[in-house]
Formats: structure tokens, sequence, C-alpha cells
């Protein structure tokens, strides 16, 4: 079964794409098999940076070990039983038809809340949220009930590199 790794964050430009083509890459390089998805309909960054890569290395004739990613499947209202909704329906789809051959399966998402993004956030073994280092972001990443029984985690990779704890904003009891 494959790992599933989803980049979100619904700020827009906080490097979700960048920091996907980077994971992505590097675990196909380690010899894993990687599936790709790109929840971004309209921009596709991910998936023009994997085409770009295949069109540069059959150009090149040179091998380059590259995740595998695949558009999501086009289904029609017809399809669909009662009740099912068509996004949900085209991302399973497209994990299902991934899964077999892929350890890892990383999906981007847009900048912004659909209904793609919270199906994906939803499947994520591994959930990962680039960060800008601002206060005003990292407030609109988690909200935290004020019961104190709800929790939501959220690793942050900061944009300059330095170490920081991990956002945890779990507060049980
Ligand atoms: N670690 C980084 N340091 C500096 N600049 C970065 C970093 N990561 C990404 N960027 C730059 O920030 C910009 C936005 O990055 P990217 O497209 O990856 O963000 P995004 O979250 O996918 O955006 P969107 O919400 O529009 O999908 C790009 O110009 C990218 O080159
Ligand atoms: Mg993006």
């Amino acid at each position: 079964m494959a790992h599933i790794i989803v980049v979100g964050n619904e700020k827009g430009g906080s490097g979700k794409s960048t920091t996907t083509m980077h994971v992505a890459t590097a675990l196909a390089r380690m010899g894993h098999r990687v599936g790709g998805l790109d929840l971004d309909l309209r921009q596709k960054t991910f998936g023009q940076y994997v085409g770009n890569r295949a069109r540069f290395t059959a150009e090149s004739d040179i091998q380059l070990l590259s995740p595998h990613y695949m558009d999501l499947p086009e289904i029609t209202e017809d399809n669909l039983q009662h009740g099912e909704n068509l996004m949900d329906q085209r991302l399973s789809a497209a994990v299902e038809s991934l899964e077999e051959a892929s350890d890892f399966i990383i999906i981007d998402c847009p900048g912004s809340h659909t209904r793609l993004s919270q199906m994906a956030h939803a499947m994520a073994n591994t959930l990962i949220t680039p960060l800008n280092d601002s206060f005003v972001d990292f407030d609109l990443l988690a909200k935290v009930e004020s019961d104190g029984t709800t929790s939501q985690r959220a690793v942050g990779l900061f944009r300059d590199g330095l170490e920081r704890p991990a956002i945890a904003g779990s507060r049980q009891g």
C-alpha cells in the first residue's frame, strides 16, 4: 500500500509546489516508486515540472529517475452513483490507479480551500505544510478549540531553513 504524502497550505505562494517537486524527485532518486498528483487544476505547477523533466531527459538522452505523474481522470456525472461527489471520485480513481505501482503517492494542493484539497488532507499518511516565516501565516494554519480537546498537528518547513520545533497544536486535557 502506497504511503500518501500531501503538501498543503491554503495560504498561496507558501512553497507547496516547490516542496512537492523536491520531495518527489528525492524519493524517486532514492529508488522509490513515486506517483504524483496535482490538485491545483488551474496552475498545475507540479504537473508541468514533471512534464518538463521528462521532455528534458528525452531530448538530452539521459536517464533521470523521476516521479510518475498523472492527471486526475475525467469522470462524467452520468457515471456517478446517487450521492457521490464528482471531485471525490476523480481523486479516489487517481489514487487507486497509482497505488499498486507506487511506494509513495505525493499530492500537491492548491493555495485555496477546495473540496479536492480537503479530501486529500483526509487521505494523508504524512502532511507537509510549507510556511512563510511569518506569525500572520502561522496564525492562519491551525485553530485549537478553547476547551483544549481538539488538536491539529502540522509539520512546519520554514523557508529560511532555520530549525524550529515542529508546530504541534495538540493540547489534550
Ligand atoms: N524555500 C524557498 N525559499 C525561497 N523562495 C521559495 C522557496 N520555496 C519556494 N519559493 C518561491 O516562492 C514562490 C512560490 O512557490 P510555490 O509556487 O512553490 O508556492 P505554492 O505554495 O505552490 O504557491 P500556490 O499557492 O500558488 O500554489 C516561487 O517563486 C518559488 O520559487
Ligand atoms: Mg503551487
